[in-house]
């Protein structure tokens, strides 16, 4: 055959087409900047939000729509918005459902971060927010203006874990009209029904238990209603929120055997703080599935299980120096932050001076996230981590 095009054109214009009919359980993999229309027609009329067919790659390829479908799925939504972190999903949240002059209000226990991001608009963008207890349950009514346009919840809470009254708080702040907004990380959506207890608006950290192995990060804005998701879908777009096409593939790899693992972590969990509970150096273990924990009664009340993530404390007597030599002795236990992986890992914190909602004299907690280690020998570690402790 003659060769019309010169090497550099045909390396470039690929023209072979694989044989149809090729199945595997693997989700095929779409990279793409560029999306290619057949014509003219079909370039002008598309609709950058919509998921029904493909406009550019940043926003959405038929990898990502899959992902985003099963991350509805799970929690029970319509639509998902995949983010390059859990953070940048609470970002697009607030700027979905927040404009100069408008209030938020955030549980003082929220992942900070997210209260970081709400000091900021309160400074720089004209937006009031308010820090409330997260235990205030309907009491939210009385802390609602005529321009309180968002509602934060996370259930647990951050580091303290205190579980609230979802469903009383979203009572009361859709009486007046005001959106709910859910991080649901800590359940991953598993254990957790977030729209059936009143949010309107969920978000996920996918870094955690989606991801499954500490080694991406990703954010997921999930709503039940075609509204919403214009809502949350503009900021998205014009903040050009993209995910990188191979951490999306490795999370649609990890997310069939996601309750297995959020189980077994979740077990492990337990098995630990039963341990922790028997120890007269622990004072109190917060952890949603214990009665010391703020809010046990809405975790019993909500939940259908428990996830691996969870918090104690020491009995006061205990300086932070000697909680320093606790963690740092710990030789399974990996020192840093997230969770949701295959490790376990734990983390000190000093108690938020700024917090309304802590009315324990504790001034130091331990978070512990407990991974697919046997439990026992994770015990072990940190019985010889209080030993020199
Ligand atoms: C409850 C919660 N929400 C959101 C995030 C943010 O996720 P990312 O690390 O992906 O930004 C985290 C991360 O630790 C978290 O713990």
């Amino acid at each position: 055959m003659k060769k019309t095009l010169s090497i550099e054109t045909q390396i470039n214009h690929n023209s072979y087409t694989p044989p149809e009919g090729f199945r595997s359980y693997a989700e095929p993999m779409y990279r793409g900047s560029t999306v290619l229309f057949k014509n003219l027609g079909e370039l002008r009329a598309r609709s950058w939000l919509s998921r029904e067919g493909y406009s550019y790659g940043l926003h959405g390829t038929p990898t990502t729509y899959t992902l985003e479908a099963q991350l509805a799925a799970i929690e029970g939504g319509s639509h998902a918005l995949l983010t390059p972190s859990g953070l940048s999903a609470i970002s697009v949240v607030d700027l979905a459902f927040l404009k100069t002059g408008d209030d938020m209000l955030i549980p003082d226990d929220a992942y900070n971060p997210n209260q970081e991001m709400g000091r900021w608009l309160s400074r720089d963008f004209g937006i009031s927010v308010r820090f409330y207890d997260p235990m205030v349950g309907a009491g939210i009514a009385d802390l609602i203006q005529e321009n309180t346009k968002l509602v934060w919840t996370e259930v647990p809470g951050s580091i303290t874990m205190e579980v609230p009254d979802l469903p009383a708080i979203s009572k009361a702040a859709h009486e007046k009209g005001v959106v709910v907004a859910l991080d649901n990380t800590w359940s991953a959506g598993l254990v957790y029904d977030g729209f059936a207890h009143g949010a309107d608006v969920i978000v996920q950290a996918v870094t955690k238990y989606q991801g499954g192995a500490s080694d991406l990060l990703m954010g997921a804005v999930i709503v039940k209603e075609q509204a919403l998701f214009e809502q949350v879908g503009m900021p998205h777009l014009r903040l050009g929120m993209g995910v990188n096409a191979d951490d999306v593939a490795r999370v649609l790899r990890s997310l069939p055997t996601m309750k297995l693992r959020f189980e077994k972590s979740g077990a492990s969990s337990r098995i630990v703080a039963d341990w922790l509970k028997g120890r007269p150096e622990v004072d109190k273990i917060l952890h949603p599935a214990y009665p010391d924990c703020p809010g046990h009664e809405f975790y019993k009340r909500d939940f259908t299980g428990t996830g691996g993530l969870f918090s104690f404390l020491f009995d006061e007597k205990y300086t932070g120096e000697q909680i320093d030599r606790f963690i740092e002795s710990l030789t399974l236990f990996g020192l840093g932050f997230s969770w949701g992986g295959t490790h376990s890992l734990a983390v000190p914190y000093a108690i938020n001076e700024r917090r309304i909602g802590w009315k324990l004299p504790h001034k130091h907690v331990v978070r512990l996230y407990i991974g697919l280690e046997d439990p026992q020998d994770l015990i072990a570690d940190l019985e010889q981590a209080m030993q020199k402790m």
